[in-house]
Protein backbone atom coordinates (compact mmCIF):
# COMPACT_ATOMS: atom_id res chain seq x y z
CA UNK A 1 0.00 0.00 0.00
CA UNK A 2 1.80 3.35 -1.25
CA UNK A 3 0.44 5.71 1.91
CA UNK A 4 1.53 8.69 -0.27
CA UNK A 5 -1.55 7.45 -2.70
CA UNK A 6 -4.25 9.59 -0.78
CA UNK A 7 -5.27 10.07 2.57
CA UNK A 8 -9.17 10.23 2.82
CA UNK A 9 -11.37 12.56 3.41
CA UNK A 10 -14.31 12.45 6.17
CA UNK A 11 -13.11 8.44 6.79
CA UNK A 12 -14.99 7.95 9.84
CA UNK A 13 -17.92 10.29 9.12
CA UNK A 14 -18.19 7.97 5.67
CA UNK A 15 -17.74 4.51 7.76
CA UNK A 16 -20.71 5.98 9.84
CA UNK A 17 -23.23 7.25 7.33
CA UNK A 18 -22.79 3.58 5.54
CA UNK A 19 -24.35 2.09 8.88
CA UNK A 20 -22.15 -1.63 7.92
CA UNK A 21 -23.41 -4.54 8.71
CA UNK A 22 -20.84 -6.89 9.61
CA UNK A 23 -22.18 -9.58 6.67
CA UNK A 24 -24.01 -6.82 4.21
CA UNK A 25 -22.89 -6.29 0.86
CA UNK A 26 -21.25 -2.98 0.24
CA UNK A 27 -20.04 -0.66 -2.52
CA UNK A 28 -16.88 1.75 -2.85
CA UNK A 29 -17.20 3.02 -6.29
CA UNK A 30 -13.89 5.05 -5.69
CA UNK A 31 -11.45 3.19 -5.10
CA UNK A 32 -8.50 5.14 -5.01
CA UNK A 33 -5.57 4.17 -3.04
CA UNK A 34 -8.30 2.06 -1.12
CA UNK A 35 -8.32 3.83 2.25
CA UNK A 36 -12.23 4.11 3.03
CA UNK A 37 -12.16 0.23 1.84
CA UNK A 38 -10.34 -0.81 3.88
CA UNK A 39 -12.08 0.89 7.01
CA UNK A 40 -15.28 -0.52 5.33
CA UNK A 41 -13.24 -3.75 5.78
CA UNK A 42 -12.79 -3.63 9.24
CA UNK A 43 -16.25 -3.25 10.36
CA UNK A 44 -17.08 -6.23 7.95
CA UNK A 45 -17.60 -9.99 9.27
CA UNK A 46 -15.79 -13.15 7.84
CA UNK A 47 -19.33 -13.43 5.66
CA UNK A 48 -19.26 -9.58 4.06
CA UNK A 49 -18.50 -8.34 0.97
CA UNK A 50 -16.44 -5.18 -0.37
CA UNK A 51 -16.95 -4.57 -4.42
CA UNK A 52 -14.60 -1.79 -5.22
CA UNK A 53 -14.75 -0.11 -8.55
CA UNK A 54 -12.12 2.49 -10.47
CA UNK A 55 -11.93 3.74 -13.73
CA UNK A 56 -7.80 4.48 -13.38
CA UNK A 57 -5.87 1.09 -14.24
CA UNK A 58 -3.37 3.20 -11.04
CA UNK A 59 -5.82 2.08 -8.37
CA UNK A 60 -5.11 -1.51 -9.25
CA UNK A 61 -1.98 -1.49 -7.46
CA UNK A 62 -4.07 -0.76 -4.29
CA UNK A 63 -6.18 -3.22 -4.47
CA UNK A 64 -6.66 -5.36 -1.34
CA UNK A 65 -6.12 -9.01 -0.73
CA UNK A 66 -8.91 -10.30 1.32
CA UNK A 67 -11.77 -12.73 0.41
CA UNK A 68 -13.91 -10.57 0.98
CA UNK A 69 -12.72 -8.35 -1.46
CA UNK A 70 -14.11 -7.64 -5.28
CA UNK A 71 -12.42 -5.21 -7.88
CA UNK A 72 -13.57 -3.87 -10.78
CA UNK A 73 -11.96 -1.88 -13.18
CA UNK A 74 -14.59 -0.06 -14.71
CA UNK A 75 -16.17 3.62 -14.89
CA UNK A 76 -19.27 3.58 -11.95
CA UNK A 77 -21.70 4.62 -14.21
CA UNK A 78 -21.74 0.93 -15.31
CA UNK A 79 -22.73 0.36 -11.61
CA UNK A 80 -26.04 -2.24 -11.81
CA UNK A 81 -24.63 -4.33 -14.68
CA UNK A 82 -21.34 -4.58 -13.30
CA UNK A 83 -22.99 -5.51 -9.96
CA UNK A 84 -25.47 -8.26 -11.98
CA UNK A 85 -22.84 -9.58 -13.53
CA UNK A 86 -20.89 -10.65 -10.47
CA UNK A 87 -24.61 -12.09 -9.18
CA UNK A 88 -25.40 -9.24 -6.51
CA UNK A 89 -29.22 -7.54 -7.36
CA UNK A 90 -29.75 -5.58 -4.04
CA UNK A 91 -26.48 -4.28 -1.84
CA UNK A 92 -26.57 -2.82 1.40
CA UNK A 93 -24.81 0.39 0.92
CA UNK A 94 -22.74 2.44 -1.66
CA UNK A 95 -19.90 4.83 -1.10
CA UNK A 96 -18.84 7.01 -3.84
CA UNK A 97 -15.88 9.73 -3.17
CA UNK A 98 -15.85 12.00 -6.12
CA UNK A 99 -13.10 13.35 -8.66
CA UNK A 100 -9.32 12.76 -8.96
CA UNK A 101 -6.85 11.48 -6.08
CA UNK A 102 -4.27 12.98 -4.99
CA UNK A 103 -2.14 10.51 -6.48
CA UNK A 104 -3.70 11.14 -9.91
CA UNK A 105 -3.37 15.07 -9.26
CA UNK A 106 0.33 14.87 -8.39
CA UNK A 107 1.43 12.62 -11.16
CA UNK A 108 2.56 15.25 -13.96
CA UNK A 109 1.93 13.46 -17.28
CA UNK A 110 -2.02 12.91 -16.15
CA UNK A 111 -2.24 16.58 -16.67
CA UNK A 112 -4.57 17.37 -13.95
CA UNK A 113 -2.72 19.91 -12.15
CA UNK A 114 -1.92 23.51 -13.37
CA UNK A 115 1.47 22.91 -11.14
CA UNK A 116 3.14 21.25 -13.55
CA UNK A 117 4.21 21.79 -17.36
CA UNK A 118 2.81 18.95 -18.99
CA UNK A 119 0.52 18.26 -22.03
CA UNK A 120 -3.61 18.76 -21.37
CA UNK A 121 -4.68 15.00 -20.81
CA UNK A 122 -7.24 14.85 -17.78
CA UNK A 123 -8.07 11.39 -18.52
CA UNK A 124 -8.99 9.16 -15.25
CA UNK A 125 -9.62 6.54 -17.24
CA UNK A 126 -6.04 6.22 -19.62
CA UNK A 127 -7.84 4.34 -22.37
CA UNK A 128 -10.54 6.84 -22.87
CA UNK A 129 -10.90 8.58 -26.26
CA UNK A 130 -11.09 12.47 -25.69
CA UNK A 131 -7.87 14.15 -23.89
CA UNK A 132 -8.39 17.78 -22.98
CA UNK A 133 -6.51 18.48 -26.02
CA UNK A 134 -8.93 17.50 -27.90
CA UNK A 135 -11.75 19.55 -26.48
CA UNK A 136 -9.62 22.25 -27.13
CA UNK A 137 -8.61 21.70 -30.42
CA UNK A 138 -11.52 20.11 -32.05
CA UNK A 139 -14.83 21.90 -30.28
CA UNK A 140 -16.62 24.42 -31.96
CA UNK A 141 -16.29 27.72 -30.21
CA UNK A 142 -19.88 27.52 -28.74
CA UNK A 143 -19.31 24.58 -27.03
CA UNK A 144 -16.13 25.48 -24.94
CA UNK A 145 -18.03 28.49 -23.70
CA UNK A 146 -20.65 26.55 -22.93
CA UNK A 147 -18.51 24.14 -21.49
CA UNK A 148 -16.23 26.56 -19.82
CA UNK A 149 -18.91 28.72 -18.51
CA UNK A 150 -20.99 26.32 -16.83
CA UNK A 151 -18.53 23.34 -15.57
CA UNK A 152 -15.64 26.38 -15.09
CA UNK A 153 -17.99 29.32 -14.48
CA UNK A 154 -14.83 31.16 -15.54
CA UNK A 155 -16.71 34.94 -16.08
CA UNK A 156 -14.95 35.94 -19.28
CA UNK A 157 -15.89 31.91 -21.40
CA UNK A 158 -17.17 33.63 -24.29
CA UNK A 159 -13.60 35.86 -25.22
CA UNK A 160 -11.59 32.77 -23.99
CA UNK A 161 -13.29 30.31 -26.36
CA UNK A 162 -12.73 33.28 -29.10
CA UNK A 163 -9.15 33.23 -28.09
CA UNK A 164 -8.70 29.11 -28.11
CA UNK A 165 -10.49 29.04 -31.68
CA UNK A 166 -8.24 31.69 -32.92
CA UNK A 167 -4.99 29.96 -31.50
CA UNK A 168 -5.40 26.95 -32.35
CA UNK A 169 -6.06 27.82 -36.08
CA UNK A 170 -2.26 28.64 -36.44
CA UNK A 171 -0.90 26.15 -34.04
CA UNK A 172 -2.28 23.81 -31.97
CA UNK A 173 -2.45 23.65 -28.17
CA UNK A 174 -0.87 20.47 -26.85
CA UNK A 175 0.79 21.66 -23.28
CA UNK A 176 -0.62 24.08 -20.66
CA UNK A 177 2.28 26.76 -22.00
CA UNK A 178 -0.25 26.48 -24.91
CA UNK A 179 -3.01 27.29 -23.36
CA UNK A 180 -1.45 29.91 -21.05
CA UNK A 181 -0.43 31.74 -24.72
CA UNK A 182 -3.97 31.28 -26.14
CA UNK A 183 -5.54 32.14 -22.66
CA UNK A 184 -2.57 34.94 -22.17
CA UNK A 185 -5.26 38.28 -22.64
CA UNK A 186 -8.22 36.62 -20.19
CA UNK A 187 -5.97 35.16 -17.43
CA UNK A 188 -6.66 38.12 -14.33
CA UNK A 189 -3.56 39.50 -13.41
CA UNK A 190 -2.74 38.68 -9.19
CA UNK A 191 -6.04 35.90 -9.50
CA UNK A 192 -3.85 33.73 -12.09
CA UNK A 193 -4.17 30.06 -10.10
CA UNK A 194 -8.18 30.62 -9.20
CA UNK A 195 -8.44 31.12 -12.75
CA UNK A 196 -6.74 28.25 -14.10
CA UNK A 197 -8.22 25.93 -11.66
CA UNK A 198 -11.73 27.15 -13.08
CA UNK A 199 -10.49 26.42 -16.45
CA UNK A 200 -9.03 23.18 -15.68
CA UNK A 201 -12.13 21.96 -13.79
CA UNK A 202 -14.31 22.56 -16.71
CA UNK A 203 -11.78 20.69 -19.31
CA UNK A 204 -11.89 18.14 -16.39
CA UNK A 205 -15.12 17.69 -16.19
CA UNK A 206 -15.81 17.54 -19.86
CA UNK A 207 -12.92 15.05 -20.95
CA UNK A 208 -14.22 12.14 -18.24
CA UNK A 209 -18.27 13.40 -18.86
CA UNK A 210 -18.60 13.88 -15.31
CA UNK A 211 -21.99 15.42 -14.70
CA UNK A 212 -23.96 12.66 -16.63
CA UNK A 213 -21.72 9.39 -15.23
CA UNK A 214 -23.03 11.09 -11.76
CA UNK A 215 -26.17 11.08 -12.81
CA UNK A 216 -26.60 8.17 -14.05
CA UNK A 217 -24.76 6.80 -11.09
CA UNK A 218 -27.42 8.32 -8.52
CA UNK A 219 -30.73 6.92 -10.65
CA UNK A 220 -28.70 3.47 -10.58
CA UNK A 221 -27.55 3.62 -6.98
CA UNK A 222 -31.34 3.85 -5.72
CA UNK A 223 -32.26 0.84 -8.02
CA UNK A 224 -29.78 -1.19 -6.70
CA UNK A 225 -29.89 -0.27 -2.77
CA UNK A 226 -32.09 -2.81 -0.07
CA UNK A 227 -34.47 -1.05 2.08
CA UNK A 228 -32.33 0.64 4.64
CA UNK A 229 -29.34 0.64 2.67
CA UNK A 230 -27.38 3.66 2.80
CA UNK A 231 -25.38 5.90 -0.16
CA UNK A 232 -22.71 8.19 0.98
CA UNK A 233 -22.03 10.67 -1.70
CA UNK A 234 -18.73 13.51 -1.22
CA UNK A 235 -18.37 15.62 -3.23
CA UNK A 236 -16.27 18.93 -4.10
CA UNK A 237 -18.18 21.30 -5.83
CA UNK A 238 -21.08 22.72 -6.41
CA UNK A 239 -21.60 21.04 -9.91
CA UNK A 240 -21.76 17.76 -8.48
CA UNK A 241 -23.15 18.88 -4.78
CA UNK A 242 -26.16 19.78 -6.26
CA UNK A 243 -27.64 16.84 -8.21
CA UNK A 244 -26.47 14.37 -5.61
CA UNK A 245 -28.72 16.62 -2.88
CA UNK A 246 -31.38 16.93 -5.28
CA UNK A 247 -31.79 13.41 -5.76
CA UNK A 248 -31.43 12.64 -2.27
CA UNK A 249 -34.10 14.91 -0.85
CA UNK A 250 -36.70 14.38 -4.49
CA UNK A 251 -35.32 11.23 -5.57
CA UNK A 252 -34.76 13.21 -8.88
CA UNK A 253 -31.39 15.40 -10.84
CA UNK A 254 -33.53 18.60 -10.69
CA UNK A 255 -36.85 19.73 -9.55
CA UNK A 256 -39.40 19.06 -7.28
CA UNK A 257 -40.44 15.27 -6.07
CA UNK A 258 -42.86 13.64 -8.25
CA UNK A 259 -46.33 13.00 -6.09
CA UNK A 260 -48.90 10.04 -6.23
CA UNK A 261 -52.25 10.73 -6.52
CA UNK A 262 -52.87 11.22 -2.87
CA UNK A 263 -50.14 14.03 -3.06
CA UNK A 264 -47.85 11.98 -1.26
CA UNK A 265 -44.04 12.56 -2.21
CA UNK A 266 -42.56 9.54 -4.60
CA UNK A 267 -38.66 9.37 -3.98
CA UNK A 268 -36.56 6.33 -3.24
CA UNK A 269 -34.45 7.97 -0.50
CA UNK A 270 -34.91 9.64 2.62
CA UNK A 271 -31.81 12.77 3.97
CA UNK A 272 -30.18 11.19 6.97
CA UNK A 273 -29.03 14.73 7.53
CA UNK A 274 -30.75 17.75 6.55
CA UNK A 275 -27.27 19.74 6.10
CA UNK A 276 -24.43 18.42 4.38
CA UNK A 277 -21.30 17.19 6.36
CA UNK A 278 -18.11 19.17 6.33
CA UNK A 279 -14.43 18.73 7.82
CA UNK A 280 -13.33 19.68 11.15
CA UNK A 281 -10.75 22.23 12.04
CA UNK A 282 -8.42 18.94 12.95
CA UNK A 283 -8.88 17.19 9.89
CA UNK A 284 -8.49 20.26 7.39
CA UNK A 285 -5.25 21.85 9.60
CA UNK A 286 -4.21 17.62 8.32
CA UNK A 287 -5.67 17.69 5.17
CA UNK A 288 -6.17 20.73 2.48
CA UNK A 289 -8.17 18.59 0.27
CA UNK A 290 -10.76 18.00 3.01
CA UNK A 291 -11.67 21.84 2.44
CA UNK A 292 -14.48 21.71 -0.25
CA UNK A 293 -15.79 18.40 0.66
CA UNK A 294 -19.70 17.62 1.41
CA UNK A 295 -20.56 14.50 2.44
CA UNK A 296 -24.16 13.48 1.76
CA UNK A 297 -25.64 10.34 3.11
CA UNK A 298 -29.51 8.99 2.12
CA UNK A 299 -31.42 5.82 2.88
CA UNK A 300 -33.68 4.07 0.79
CA UNK A 301 -37.10 3.70 1.78
C1 LIG B 1 -11.14 10.99 -4.68
S1 LIG B 1 -10.49 9.49 -5.26
C2 LIG B 1 -11.04 8.31 -4.08
C3 LIG B 1 -10.10 8.09 -2.95
C4 LIG B 1 -10.47 6.95 -2.05
N1 LIG B 1 -11.73 7.17 -1.38
C5 LIG B 1 -9.38 6.69 -1.05
O1 LIG B 1 -9.67 6.65 0.16
O2 LIG B 1 -8.23 6.53 -1.45
C6 LIG B 1 -11.50 9.10 -6.62
C7 LIG B 1 -11.12 7.83 -7.34
O3 LIG B 1 -12.26 7.41 -8.07
C8 LIG B 1 -11.93 7.13 -9.39
N2 LIG B 1 -13.07 7.52 -10.20
C9 LIG B 1 -13.56 8.77 -10.38
N3 LIG B 1 -14.63 8.74 -11.19
C10 LIG B 1 -14.83 7.44 -11.50
C11 LIG B 1 -15.79 6.76 -12.30
N4 LIG B 1 -16.74 7.43 -12.96
N5 LIG B 1 -15.73 5.42 -12.39
C12 LIG B 1 -14.76 4.73 -11.74
N6 LIG B 1 -13.81 5.31 -10.98
C13 LIG B 1 -13.84 6.65 -10.87
C14 LIG B 1 -10.69 7.91 -9.70
O4 LIG B 1 -9.92 7.26 -10.69
C15 LIG B 1 -10.00 7.97 -8.34
O5 LIG B 1 -9.07 6.94 -8.19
Amino acid sequence: METDYHVPVLLKECIDGLNIKPDGVYVDVTFGGGGHSRAILQKLGKNGTLIAFDQDPDAQRNKIDDPRFLFVDQNFAFLKNNLRLLGYKQVDGILADLGVSSHQFNEPERGFSTRFESSLDMRMDKQGKLTAADVLNTYPEEKLHRIFGIYGEVKNAKSLARSVVTFRANQPIVTLADFKQAAAAHIPKGKENKYMAQVFQALRIEVNAEIDVLESFLLQSAEVLHTGGRLVVMSYHSLEDRPVKNFIAKGKIRGEADKDFFGNEEKPLKAVTRKAIIADEEELEKNSRARSAKLRIGEKL
